[in-house]
């Protein structure tokens, strides 16, 4: 019997599709294992003119490796085509910082890129777009994508946390020697910068509350949370190129979990709109504990936030204020 596809594929759009992070997602999204084992997928590349040779040589070896869930790939110069019936989109295409940048130095030249592809997934995107900024400044580039496509639920924007919440669970587990599967509900709070806050006092390993197993507040203050927090820059120093494959891996958890909902009992770390929960101001892009289910999110409600996390969190929240303001300024939103 000749086997078809019987389900219509999703149609993924991916922008820097020629970059680091995008050569090391396009493989993985194309298997299955950003949407699901049994869910086709057709790949919608945008890149810039001088990148769309290099994104069709990708394309090449998308077809070498004969995905059966890839439907096809079409490659694009042009956003108001590249998001044309997106169902998700992931927004990658923007310049990394190099050593000695901090992200705020990217707002200006990254920022100007968010706008147009706004207002294209706006023009364009099916009704169920799901959308994840990884380019950096990823949350404001996500305000940014949000304030210009007026038509789509601002819901429907995000920014990705989930490599820091990976990082905070790797790091957590090799203290505490455990797996990172036996860490539930570990929050990031805030920006996807320095100013993050990774967040152990609700988090539970093997059913314990870890910042009771750890009974650590130095190793707490002073390693762990730099060490969550400062990753990228170390990465960056390690490497002499900014975190892909993690990156890419993180992106595809952040979607994965997104569209097949949150375990029992545990939740992730996304960067979504606030509805001012937790204090922080309405419409910031600010990650926050999330649950999902059914392809919603909602912000976990009602956990308690002593002294130590409520100045970090106010940190991390008054640099998106600023961020914003920042933008504002440059006219983007
Ligand atoms: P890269 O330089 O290797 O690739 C970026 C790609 O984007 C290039 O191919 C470039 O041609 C393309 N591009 C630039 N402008 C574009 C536009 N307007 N439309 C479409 N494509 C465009 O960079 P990378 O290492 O893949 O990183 C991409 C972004 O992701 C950077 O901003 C980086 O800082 C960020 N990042 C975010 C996280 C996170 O956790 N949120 C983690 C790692 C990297
Ligand atoms: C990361 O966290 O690895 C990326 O955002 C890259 C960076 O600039 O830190």
């Amino acid at each position: 019997m000749i086997q078809t596809m019987t389900r219509t594929p999703v149609n993924v759009t991916v922008t820097g599709a020629a970059g680091q992070i995008g050569y090391a997602l396009l493989f993985r999204i194309a298997s299955g294992q950003l949407l699901g084992a049994d869910v086709p997928v057709r790949l919608r590349l945008l890149e810039i003119p001088q990148a769309v040779k290099a994104a069709e040589g990708t394309a090449m070896e998308l077809d070498d490796c004969a995905f059966p869930l890839l439907a096809g790939v079409d490659i694009f110069d042009d956003a108001t085509k590249a998001f044309d019936g997106a169902n998700v989109a992931l927004l990658v295409g923007a310049r990394p910082r190099t050593k000695g940048m901090e992200r705020g130095d990217l707002l200006e030249a990254n920022g100007g890129i968010f706008k147009p592809q706004g207002e294209a997934i706006n023009a364009g995107a099916a009704d169920d777009i799901k959308v994840l900024v990884v380019g950096n400044p990823a949350n404001t580039n996500s305000l940014i994508a949000q304030q210009h496509a007026p038509d789509v639920p601002a819901e429907r924007f995000t920014a990705m946390t989930r490599l820091d919440h990976n990082r905070a669970l790797a790091q957590l587990a090799k203290k505490t020697g455990v797996s990172v599967a036996d860490i539930k509900k570990l929050t990031i709070w805030g920006n996807h910068s320095a100013t993050q806050y990774p967040d152990i006092f609700h988090a539970e390993i093997a059913g314990k509350n870890a910042a009771e197993v750890v009974n650590d507040q130095q190793w707490l203050a002073d390693d762990f949370i730099p060490t969550v927090a400062k990753r990228g820059a170390a990465i960056i120093e390690a490497r002499g190129a900014s975190s892909a494959a993690s990156a890419a891996s993180a992106a595809i958890d952040h979607v994965h979990t997104w569209v097949n909902g949150t375990a029992e009992g545990d939740w992730t770390s996304m960067a979504v709109v606030s509805d001012g929960s937790y204090g922080v101001p309405e419409g910031l892009i600010s990650s926050f504990p999330v649950t999902t289910k059914d392809g919603k999110w909602e912000i976990v409600q009602g956990l308690e936030v002593n002294e130590f996390s409520r100045t970090r969190i106010d940190a991390s929240v008054a640099e998106l204020s600023e961020e914003r303001d920042a933008v504002r300024k440059l006219g983007l939103i």
